[in-house]
């Protein structure tokens, strides 16, 4: 989770390297005849990923800093390797046409955004070339590289991969070979080849390619107009100046920016000069006006990656904003189609997405605190943290910005205090919202990341993975091992920080939600199912309070620890309340409630728990784990931000409760 309260502060002087021209040099460097630079290459995952693979084929890549040295394959695999692409669909296909031309044999493999987006578009005509490749189970599909022979090939979809998986491949066959394509698509790679002295030519549509050497070379690649797109679409919507320097300027590139301009924003292209064939330059931004925008199918052709960021500035802005054409933005990292229109829900605006074309009707006023917890992809994350920005605050639940800019929040200007959540099994839990929910009521950034670490995890591994928060929760199985680990006078800790004493704030929240139940636990005489660490500290707490207490535990020895431990009863047989902490386990639906029971607190919230069922029968108050996970965690984020607690359960359920299944909203 990661939350905005609407404060940035620009900071455009940064090196963020184009993503689509960094797989390409990367891949050239890899077959060129000598040792190549790549200078201000994206540190981007996905370029990470291409490098990754290339070092499997037998590449030699070093990284110092954004500078890449290469050293090019020499002797290639003889047995079959893994090349994992991880989220990153130009990796995969620019690679199958790699490996079909050097004749090696390869496993594609991919994470499950990948795996989900077609890989037929390359298939089909790498196979008409003679490649072996095909699709197998469990993977992306498998290529075994064999003589190429040169095809003439008409696109059938508008896809500058599908065309450099083509071209790629071509530097390797025999004859000429011919792509055609209906609508031009980015010709990055056609330009590098050419400038590294490729046998290739590029005209009206059609390129054509013929066998090739690629000469060493030493190249500084220029910024990245995608990225900077989320930026632009800031400045715009909050009427401030800004400029991006040495700024990709291909036309193939620039369609979100002539979007924009064609609907009044005051966009200037200045300094503008050639590198390494490509157009570079400052882009600029100034306060203005927009009109409603229209992206043609040829405008959403050459700004496929930002109409994300095109739809936030359409949302920001009062008016029907038409865009053409974009069925391919269904076979994206996610389908974009389909994110655009939940983010236009959780703005209370109207998206429709018919016959290809996505329209947007927006009265421009987006509303504060939004939380979105549906999409795991790189730009839509980006668009929606930029709108959550221009709204004032608001909150994503998944971050993924390093996929394609690493350096997002820095040019944001935002440094979230970093949160979380440390434990064996941790990706169900609530606490996440719990904490968008918090941060957005102060209006704080910060993130939240539960984090799921192995029990057999060493004690130095464990200290560093908490030490790396500002602040941090600690679950099951932990809690009793943090508590000996950092020295603890507490038996059980679950909130660590820097500047605060390490303690159990478990306690504070199992009173709290009872007392607002009207329920005093002075001097109570109490049974506690179960004995582990969040009981334990429950226990401890209760004894300040005078309590009697009795453990009932399936495993006897555990609950003996413990009742010598706190000197607790054994024979308490009328109850005045129960505490369970195991509700999922037979043992705790096997007890019988005795008449004297007053009231049942269940420490979890998911799952059925015996106790409670039998106290709701018998209308007993059960008080739930979810008010003592909002008390708990409403104290951990006031120790780790120095504010007050918040009180406000009942508004917190009520706004998790009223969620729908994908968009929230507070
Ligand atoms: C890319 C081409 C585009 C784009 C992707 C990068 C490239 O994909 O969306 O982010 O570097 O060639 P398609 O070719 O599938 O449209």
């Amino acid at each position: 989770m990661l939350n905005f309260n609407g404060q940035f502060q620009l900071n455009t002087n940064i090196c963020y390297g184009d993503k689509s021209i960094s797989h390409r040099a990367l891949i050239f460097a890899a077959i060129a005849d000598g040792i190549s630079t790549v200078r201000n290459i994206s540190l981007a995952r996905d370029v990470l990923a291409t490098a990754e693979c290339l070092r499997r084929l037998g590449a030699e890549i070093t990284f110092c800093g954004n500078t890449a040295t290469v050293v090019p394959i020499k002797s290639l695999p003889a047995a079959q390797v893994v090349l994992n692409c991880e989220n990153s669909g130009t990796t995969a296909r620019l690679l199958a046409g790699l490996v079909a031309g050097l004749g090696v044999s390869a496993r594609f493999v991919g994470d499950q955004s990948l795996s989900r987006r077609p890989m037929d578009r390359v298939i089909k005509p790498l196979q008409s070339m003679g490649a072996d490749i095909y699709c197998e189970r469990d993977c992306l599909f498998v290529c075994r590289g064999s003589r190429l022979s040169a095809i003439d090939y008409t696109a059938q979809v508008n896809s500058a991969q599908v065309k450099s998986a083509v071209l790629i491949a071509g530097l390797f066959a025999d004859g000429v070979t011919v792509y055609r394509e209906n609508i031009p698509t980015r010709n990055h790679t056609e330009l590098l080849l050419q400038y590294l002295g490729a046998n290739i030519s590029a005209d009206d549509n059609v390129i054509c390619v013929k066998r090739s050497a690629l000469r060493a070379f030493d190249i500084t690649v220029p910024n990245d107009p995608s990225s900077a797109a989320f930026f632009v679409a800031l400045a715009l919507t909050k009427g401030l100046r800004a400029t991006f320097s040495d700024v990709l300027l291909n036309n193939a590139r620039l369609g979100f920016y002539r979007v924009l301009a064609n609907s009044g924003a005051r966009i200037r292209y200045d300094n503008v000069h050639t590198v390494c064939g490509e157009q570079v330059g400052n882009i600029s931004v100034f306060p203005g006006a927009i009109k409603p925008l229209y992206a043609s199918e040829r405008d959403v052709c050459d700004a496929i990656d930002e109409i994300p960021a095109l739809a936030v500035v359409a949302l920001a802005t009062k008016g029907t904003h038409v865009f053409c054409g974009v069925d391919e933005l269904r076979r994206k990292e996610s389908d974009r189609v389909q994110a655009i229109r939940r983010t236009a829900a959780a703005c209370y605006q109207r998206c429709t997405a018919d016959g290809g074309n996505l329209v947007i009707r927006s009265d421009g006023k987006l509303p504060r605190g939004m939380y979105f917890d549906d999409c795991c992809d790189h730009r839509i994350a980006m668009s929606r943290a930029i709108l959550c920005q221009i709204a004032g605050g608001g909150s994503i639940d998944c971050a993924p910005f390093d996929i394609s800019f690493p350096e997002f929040l820095t040019m944001m200007g935002v440094q979230p205090l970093k949160l979380g959540l440390v434990g064996a099994d941790v990706s169900g839990s609530m606490s996440p919202r719990l904490m968008a929910y918090l941060a957005a009521r102060k209006g704080i950034c910060c993130s939240y990341d539960a984090v799921n670490v192995p029990p057999d995890v060493s004690d130095a591994d464990l200290s560093a993975i908490i030490g790396g928060f500002d602040g941090v929760n600690v679950t099951m199985p932990f809690k009793t091992r943090v508590a000996r680990l950092l020295g603890t006078s507490v038996p059980s800790v679950n909130t660590v920080g820097k500047n605060i004493v390490t303690q159990s704030t478990d306690g504070y929240g199992i009173i709290a939600s009872l007392r607002s139940h009207g329920i005093s636990v002075n001097n109570a005489k109490l049974w506690i199912v179960g004995a582990g660490g969040a009981a334990e500290a429950c226990v401890a707490v209760l004894k300040k309070y005078g309590c009697a207490m009795q453990i009932l535990n399936r495993t006897a020895s555990k609950a003996c620890y413990l009742t010598d431990k706190y000197a607790l009863q054994t024979d308490i047989a009328r109850p005045d309340g129960v505490l369970t902490f195991v509700p999922q386990c037979p043992f705790e639906q096997s007890i019988e409630l005795p008449d004297s029971v007053q009231w049942v607190f269940v420490a979890d919230y998911k799952g059925y728990s015996g106790a409670a069922d039998k106290a709701m029968l018998r209308d007993i108050t059960v008080v739930s784990g979810l008010e003592m996970l909002y008390n708990q965690g409403a104290k951990s984020f006031a120790l780790w931000t120095s504010t007050p607690i918040q009180h406000g359960y009942k508004q917190f359920a009520r706004s998790i409760s009223s969620e729908n299944f994908d968009v929230k909203r507070r």
